[in-house]
């Protein structure tokens, strides 16, 4: 099948730790045949949700600003990479505003799916790539369940990722044993997922 990747860039730190785990990632994908898309939330002039109800009726949001560019790629993915440092046992605000401003997406979801058909998502894998400076064992709790609510909206699967703790300065992960190649190879296992599902 054609696959269509996307990864998101959640830092607001350039080179930091998950810029250089995702460049990975969609190496890896690259690699596997998939057509490789990139957003960085830290370049996005948006705001938040107004929660104004404009898209319980269209599925469309009905502000304007760089979010129009990034419907679309979220529209035609079916593997997205989200990769955001650890703020606060959450992700970042700049990647938070545009989890927020995906509810024009679950509306959409919600128009065109009955609630039987929400039991299953057609919209294919969704992946988190996650660093934090820490050690506590609920670290991701919170980055997990807002993540896994965002492909959600989007119709796609929460399939995991790569998380990584005691990370702190920028570009450390490097040091990391195995942490580039773990990389690599989940972008790459994950495009070839979707082909195997799609095999007869
Ligand atoms: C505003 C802010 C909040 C942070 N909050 C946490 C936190 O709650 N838990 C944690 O383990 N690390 C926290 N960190 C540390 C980052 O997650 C860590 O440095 C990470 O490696 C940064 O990744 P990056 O280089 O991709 O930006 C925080 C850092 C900043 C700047």
């Amino acid at each position: 099948m054609d696959v269509k990747a996307l990864g998101i860039y959640g830092s607001p730190r350039k080179g930091g730790n998950t810029d250089l785990l995702l460049d990975q990632v969609l190496e890896g994908a690259r690699g596997a045949g998939a057509e490789v898309n990139s957003i960085y939330a830290r370049d996005l002039k948006i705001t938040g949700c107004l929660e104004c109800g404009g898209c319980d009726e269209t599925g469309k949001c009905v502000v304007q600003d760089d979010m129009d560019k990034v419907y679309p790629l979220l529209e035609e993915a079916n593997v997205v990479f989200l990769a955001s440092p650890n703020f606060f046992y959450n992700v970042t605000a700049q990647v938070k505003l545009l989890i927020d401003r995906s509810q024009a997406m679950w509306s959409k979801r919600l128009l065109g799916k009955t609630p039987e058909q929400r039991r299953s998502y057609d919209g294919g894998k969704g992946y988190l790539i996650c660093v934090g400076a820490t050690k506590g064992k609920n670290l991701f709790q919170g980055v997990e369940l807002t993540v896994k609510y965002f492909y959600d909206a989007l119709d796609m699967s929460y399939e995991g990722g790569i998380l990584f703790q005691n990370v702190e300065a920028k570009g450390e992960i490097i040091t990391l044993p195995d942490a580039m190649e773990q990389s690599f190879n989940l972008g790459r296992s994950a495009v070839e997922s979707m082909n195997l599902d799609s095999s007869p």
